[in-house]
This record gives structure tokens, C-alpha cells and sequence, in this order.
């Protein structure tokens, strides 16, 4: 494909203008005018091209009408083009509020995004995920790191977790939203509570699921890093009664579970990518049961409001289609301009967050998990963990 000259490109939008204007006065009878198709037809490359000015593209541009946007996704172009704002069309649809458009972008990106994760899945690595390298521009270089195990930590006073680039692990701000994961999965139940948390960080969570269990309940708690795992030690973790610690990564740890067995589940780790994630989710129905709760820090894309909600779309359908119900509770957080004083960058930019809510259905896990069935004994000894008396 021939890449068009800035020059055909401002052509391109100037056509395009026109052809939005009488589509408008037509009530969106005419669709893209036969000057614009003859264009796009002549050279493809314009369909996607922004121009050099703004970065605006030719989507954003038709963000507020719904046959042209609809004409240009169709021609391929890419949903999550942003222009020098950092918005993409989706977010100009928002910013316009024109729900119909909203829809279609949000729809569009969700299946482009899952057969995206497909494609990765099914060995074509075409975005380099896990490889990308360092960028100059911080706001780029990518979270996923493959060597965070073996690099050191610090944590720095009581209120932040770092990790030896200075990116924030984990921090204080997160405690009120750890305290609300901590309620939901620790839901109340007729059967002792058997409760996963995948990921120590600051132990905040760990902290609230201790304060909500009682010492009839189990809760386990794997970690992968070193240096994480000499604190847990160092602050008596190993040593609590009904705490199991597991030491290792939960790619390896989590085989020596099965059968139906947690409660309520937790999954917070660092450094690890969307597929990561999305293997995780593939164990739950072996390993929580029926009626159990699963949740997970919601950090999905947090620099673009549009971005967040695809992606929580897409986990959505991945969990709807391991039987999961899932839900979003939206709560308000507030972090401080001051609290990211000492690290490399944030992590967070909304005021909402969106603490997903995910109950299993189905019928690979055991009964009762949610506590609206009364088990058996012989099911409750079944499901006594398997390494209770050999702590970590
Ligand atoms: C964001 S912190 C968890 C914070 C925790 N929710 C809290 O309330 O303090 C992520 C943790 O996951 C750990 N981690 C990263 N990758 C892991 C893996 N593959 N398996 C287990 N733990 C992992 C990190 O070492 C880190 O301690």
C-alpha cells in the first residue's frame, strides 16, 4: 500500500469535511460522498492517516456521525488511533455523548481487541508483547517487565513499594479499594472460607482478608519475588495460623490446588501482561468453587477512560465464557498529586474505579461457595487443602 504524502492526506480530510456536512443535511441519507470512496479506493493508506497538524485521523474526525464512522471501521481503520490529545474516536464520541456512536466504537474495539489476544494467543507476536523495549518517553516504556523477579525491590517508608526503576509495585492509595476487594471475596459463608490472594505487595489486602476471617477459615497467599517473600517472613506471615504462604509463581504454584477449593480469590501481581491475566482466568473453574467470587485489581489501561472500558469489556466476555457473572461496582478514588512523590510514574489517572465483581457459575468447581447451600461434612474434608500443615 502506497503511504499517502501529508498533502493527500489533508486533501483526504478536507473531502471528508465535506462529505460529513451533506451527509449531515441529508439526516444521514447520503453517507461518505462518491468523491471521498473514489479516494479511499485509489489509496487505502488515507483511510487511517492522520494528519501531521493534530494527529487527528479521519475517524476522529467523523466522530460525531455514525455512517461514515461505520464506513471507516469497516475499511480497517484502527479504533485506537489517538490523536495528539492521546484521545481515539471512541473518546470523542464520549466527549460528544452521542450513545449510538459510543456503542459502535466500544463494540468494534472489544472484537478487535479479543481476536487481537486470539492472534497473540495462537503464536503471531506481531505487537512484540512482553518484548517491547524501553522507550525514551516514559509514558511508553512498557509495565510488563520479564526480569521483575530477579531485579531488587525497596519499600519505601510504609507507603510505597518500588521496584528498581522506581516504578510503584504497590501503593498506600490502593487501601480503601483493597479493603472493598477484600469484603467481596471474603463474602460470608456457611462452609469455613477458604480465600486466594495472588500477589503479597504491601500485604495490604492480606491485612483486611485477616481482620474479615475467622480461624476456622483458610487464607493462602502466593508470591513470586524474593525480596517480597524475606518481608512476609520478617513480619510474621509464615507464622500465622490459618495463613498459608506459598513462594513461587502462581504458574507454578497453582497445580498443587484443584478440586474446587477457594471460596473467594484475588489476583494483584506486577509486571505481567494481559496474557499473563487471561491464563489465570483459565484456572479459576478448576479452583474456586460454584458460587465463589473471583476479583482482580482493576488496573486495566488506567491513562484512557475509552481504552479501561474496552479492555474491562473483553475480560468480561473472556469470564462470561468460563461462567462467570461479572459485574462492575464503580467507586470513587482519589489519589494525590503528592502521592506519586518518589516514583518513576503513575499508574493511575481516573477518579473512578471499577472493582469487578465475578461470581462462578458453573459447574466445575464444588457447591456452596457462596454460602446458599449447606455441604456435606464428607465435601468440606474433601476440601481441606492439600498442604495445610506444610507452610512455605
Ligand atoms: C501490586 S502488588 C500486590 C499488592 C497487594 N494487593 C497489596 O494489597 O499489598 C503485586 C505483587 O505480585 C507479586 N508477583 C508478581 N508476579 C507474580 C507471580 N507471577 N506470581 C506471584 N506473585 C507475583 C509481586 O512481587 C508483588 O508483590
Amino acid at each position: 500500500m502506497l503511504l499517502p504524502t501529508q498533502a493527500e492526506v489533508l486533501e483526504f480530510h478536507k473531502l471528508l469535511a465535506t462529505s460529513l456536512e451533506a451527509n449531515l443535511s441529508s439526516g444521514g441519507s447520503a453517507g461518505p460522498s462518491p468523491d471521498l470512496l473514489a479516494a479511499a479506493t485509489k489509496n487505502p493508506g488515507l483511510i487511517y492517516q492522520a494528519n501531521e497538524i493534530d494527529g487527528v485521523t479521519p475517524l476522529i474526525v467523523s466522530a460525531k456521525d455514525m455512517e461514515h464512522s461505520k464506513w471507516l471501521l469497516e475499511e480497517g481503520a484502527p479504533w485506537n488511533a489517538v490523536d495528539r490529545a492521546g484521545k481515539c474516536a471512541g473518546n470523542h464520541s464520549t466527549d460528544h455523548n452521542i450513545q449510538p456512536l459510543i456503542d459502535l466504537h466500544c463494540t468494534h474495539a472489544t472484537r478487535s481487541e479479543l481476536i487481537l489476544s486470539q492472534t497473540l494467543r495462537n503464536g503471531f507476536n506481531i505487537l512484540n508483547v512482553n518484548e517491547a523495549k524501553e522507550s525514551t518517553d516514559i509514558d511508553y516504556a512498557p509495565c510488563t517487565k520479564k526480569d521483575y523477579l530477579q531485579r531488587d525491590i525497596k519499600y519505601s517508608g510504609t507507603d510505597q513499594l518500588l521496584d528498581s526503576d522506581n516504578d510503584a509495585v504497590m501503593m498506600e492509595w490502593e487501601r480503601p479499594l483493597m479493603s472493598l476487594h477484600s469484603e467481596i471475596i471474603c463474602q460470608p459463608c456457611t462452609l469455613p472460607r477458604v480465600v486466594l490472594n495472588v500477589g503479597f505487595g504491601m500485604g495490604i489486602i492480606d491485612t483486611f482478608i485477616q481482620e474479615r476471617l475467622t480461624d476456622k477459615d483458610t487464607h493462602v497467599i502466593i508470591e513470586a519475588h524474593p525480596g517480597v517473600y524475606a518481608k512476609m517472613k520478617a513480619d510474621g506471615w509464615c507464622d500465622k495460623p490459618n495463613v498459608i504462604v506459598k513462594f513461587g509463581k502462581w504458574q507454578d504454584v497453582m497445580e498443587e490446588f484443584g478440586g474446587a477449593y477457594f471460596t473467594g480469590i484475588f489476583f494483584d501481581t506486577y509486571a505481567e501482561s494481559h496474557l499473563d491475566m487471561e491464563d489465570f482466568h483459565a484456572e479459576l473453574p478448576r479452583i474456586l468453587k460454584r458460587g465463589g467470587i473471583y476479583s482482580f485489581f482493576n488496573g486495566l489501561c488506567p491513562d484512557n477512560i475509552f481504552f479501561h472500558g474496552v479492555a474491562c469489556n473483553c475480560v468480561k466476555i473472556q469470564l462470561e465464557s468460563l461462567e462467570f457473572e461479572v459485574e462492575f461496582e464503580g467507586c470513587e478514588i482519589k489519589v494525590k498529586e503528592g502521592d506519586w512523590e518518589g516514583t518513576r510514574r503513575k499508574y493511575w489517572h481516573f477518579d473512578q474505579y471499577f472493582l469487578p465483581v465475578c461470581r462462578y457459575l458453573g459447574e466445575g468447581g464444588g457447591k456452596g461457595g457462596g454460602g446458599e447451600e449447606k455441604e456435606e461434612k464428607e465435601e468440606e474434608e474433601k476440601n481441606v487443602p492439600p498442604s495445610k500443615k506444610q507452610k512455605t
